[in-house]
């Protein structure tokens, strides 16, 4: 009887959740940057249970990156100076007609360096994907990313273009190293984006101390895993406070424990980076049945009643 009962809860739980027209299967999404350079991994990871994948950044043209070393890892993360390489978004399509074979949730990331940038490679990769995302947000590329996303009147006229030359949603991926997260992304919001990501990796550096010197080749980097998780649950919850679209949470994430705090924070849906390189792709699987596990202890039965409820 206890077991016919508990198999009714448990079926009761529906851990699948909206972003704008999104419907995810359940809150995991494979971060930009990580095993998403061609069709096969991002495939792989599909298969492993993600509920969707985010595209590596694309620019117009290809781009080799910074020199090595462009990954070290830390006490509590990694610490990456990858320089944003891509092959170029005419290159890149090829690899997009493959994956769009798929049953699958793809999202396609776009960086550049002005409006003409962002609108074309927009454009371009937008037939292929389900969604765009709009890094505003890289702290290791000159001219790039951060430099963009700082300024509120660059995300609002970009996020305005694209929106306008692209018949899919448009998120915007911001970074927490600003002095408003909020008012980044109210800018975003008032443009038309249909999500706001947050967040990217952090600046930051780590000496050698037996050469005496920064250890990556473009000396500073982005900080991501274990250590940024308050500072995206922070900045989560400050963009839900003030802010209607749908937030997706990214930042250290690695148990579904850490998936519900962003949840409870007021995001959608989680993204999963750094998670991949320390727990595999299996993480997406395993962070899904926690989640569903944690609700039905908790006796939840769907994610919208997670939702922000930290903000009660
Ligand atoms: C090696 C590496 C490469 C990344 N490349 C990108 C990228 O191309 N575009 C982007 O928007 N974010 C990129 N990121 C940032 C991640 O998508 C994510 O926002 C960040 O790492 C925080 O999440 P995490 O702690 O789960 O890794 C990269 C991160 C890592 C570690």
């Amino acid at each position: 009887m206890d077991v016919i009962i508990q198999t009714l809860v448990v079926s009761l739980v529906d851990i699948s959740t909206q972003i704008s027209s999104l419907s995810l299967p359940n809150p995991t999404m494979l971060a930009s940057g990580i095993m998403d350079e061609d069709a096969g991994s991002m495939k792989r990871i599909l298969e492993s249970g993600a509920g969707a994948v985010v595209t590596k950044s694309i620019g117009k043209t290809a781009r080799k990156g910074h020199a090595n070393p462009t990954f070290v890892e830390l006490e509590c993360g990694i610490l990456n100076a990858m320089g944003l390489p891509n092959p170029g978004i005419d290159e890149y399509i090829n690899e997009l007609k493959e994956l769009k074979k798929e049953n699958g949730i793809i999202i396609g990331s776009v960086f550049g360096s002005d409006i003409s940038e962002f609108t074309e490679v927009a454009s371009k990769m937008s037939p292929y994907v389900h969604a765009l995302e709009l890094n505003f947000s890289c702290p290791h590329a000159k001219g790039y990313g951060l430099e963009i996303g700082q300024n509120p009147t660059f995300v609002s006229d970009i996020t305005s273009s694209v929106v306008k030359s692209v018949s899919i949603p448009v998120f915007v991926k911001l970074s927490a190293q600003v002095n408003d997260i909020a008012a980044i992304g109210k800018a975003a919001e008032q443009s038309g984006a249909s999500a706001i990501v947050a967040i990217n990796t952090l600046k930051a550096m780590s000496i050698n101390l037996d050469v005496k010197k920064p250890i990556l080749g473009n000396k500073t980097g982005g900080y991501s895993g274990k250590a940024i998780k308050p500072i995206g649950v922070r900045s989560v919850y400050e963009l839900y406070h003030n802010l209607k679209i749908p937030i997706i949470g990214v930042g250290g994430i690695e148990s579904g424990l850490d998936a519900i705090e962003f949840l409870m924070a007021g995001a959608s849906s989680i993204q999963i980076g750094t998670g991949v390189y320390t727990h595999g792709i299996t993480v997406f699987e395993d962070i899904t049945n926690e989640i569903t596990n944690w609700m039905k202890d908790h006796s939840i039965q769907t994610i919208p009643e997670l939702i922000g409820v930290a903000h009660q």
